[in-house]
């Protein structure tokens, strides 16, 4: 395995096992510099949002590397203000002209329930989940996904969906493994993605990860990433530090003990739960 390495969508379509996060990565230099690193060191999966504010600098990096468009997978998400047809028109062309491409790998309804919509959210989905699938017909989405959807907010999509997601995008871990989440969206085809998989940072002040680092003289996020990886779910971590971006690109050579596994599970909550979308105040 390596970091090109794929998973295979229920369309088809190979998506690379890790991908690099950008969320708080600040639009100019640093996004660019760091799209740029992490492509160096061998990343081809990318994953950036309208509500991150650096879809621009990061198809300027992109455009950079010289690599060819079609040995990267492009990841961008639909923001809360943009739950209606024309919207989600609007919204998608803006991306693709900030990303420098006429199209994306993947393309995910960033939450199900913001608060714009609250009235009316499952209705606010099916509008939108339908005009993501026209841009998908029309060629210009590879795959459709979702973000921060519980099993009731899948269900209810799945109503009117003609297009399954093939993804969904949650808070995935150590300590946070959403065991029932995770069994439904197995059964239903679905890959889940790691968001936040070294708890935004929290996860290097845990005294049990240090230990495991220890054990296997591997870094805390090497563990939490590898974590990720046998569980069948595809991080995504986030860092403008280059020898952070490369550290946590290396983590093929070691296998994690099912009783380490175990432990890592047990970490309940030790860096956050996933939040209750139905609850957000955004
Ligand atoms: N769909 C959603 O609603 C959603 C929500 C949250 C996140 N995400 C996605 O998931 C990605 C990752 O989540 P995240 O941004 O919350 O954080 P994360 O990847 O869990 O952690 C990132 C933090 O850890 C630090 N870090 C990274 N590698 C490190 C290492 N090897 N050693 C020490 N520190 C390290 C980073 O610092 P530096 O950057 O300063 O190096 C940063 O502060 C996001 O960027 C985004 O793409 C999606």
């Amino acid at each position: 395995m390596s970091l090109t390495s794929t998973y295979t969508l229920n369309n088809g379509v190979k998506i690379p096992q890790v991908g690099f996060g950008t969320w708080q990565t600040p639009d100019g230099q640093v996004a660019e510099e760091s799209v740029l690193k992490a492509l160096e060191v061998g990343y081809r999966h990318i994953d950036t949002a309208q509500g991150y504010h650096n879809e621009e600098s990061i198809g300027e990096g992109l455009r950079k590397s010289g690599i060819p468009r079609a040995e990267i997978f492009l990841t961008t998400k639909l923001w809360n203000s943009n739950h209606t047809k024309e919207l989600v028109q609007s919204s998608f062309a803006e991306s693709l002209k900030k990303l420098q491409t006429d199209y994306v790998d993947l393309f995910l309804i960033h939450w199900p329930n913001p608060v714009m919509y609250r009235d009316n959210w499952q209705k606010a989905n099916a509008e939108t989940w339908a005009a993501m699938e026209e841009l998908y017909a029309a060629g210009k989405i590879k795959a459709l996904g979702v973000s921060n959807f519980m099993i009731h907010h899948l269900e209810e999509l799945a109503k009117t969906a003609k297009v399954m997601p093939a993804v969904n995008q949650v808070f995935l871990a150590p300590g946070e493994e959403q065991a029932t989440l995770a069994a439904y969206c197995q059964e239903h085809n679905i890959i889940l993605e790691a968001y936040s998989p070294l708890g935004t940072g929290r996860i290097f002040n845990v005294p049990e990860m240090q230990a495991l680092a220890e054990k296997y003289n591997k870094s805390i996020a090497q563990i939490a990433l590898r974590w990720s990886l046998q569980h069948g779910f595809l991080p995504l971590p986030k860092s403008v530090t280059p020898s952070r971006i490369q550290e946590n690109s290396e983590i093929f050579d070691f296998e994690l003990a099912p009783e380490d596994m175990a432990l890592i599970n047990a970490l309940d909550g030790v860096v956050g739960k996933q939040k209750n979308p139905d609850t957000t105040n955004f």
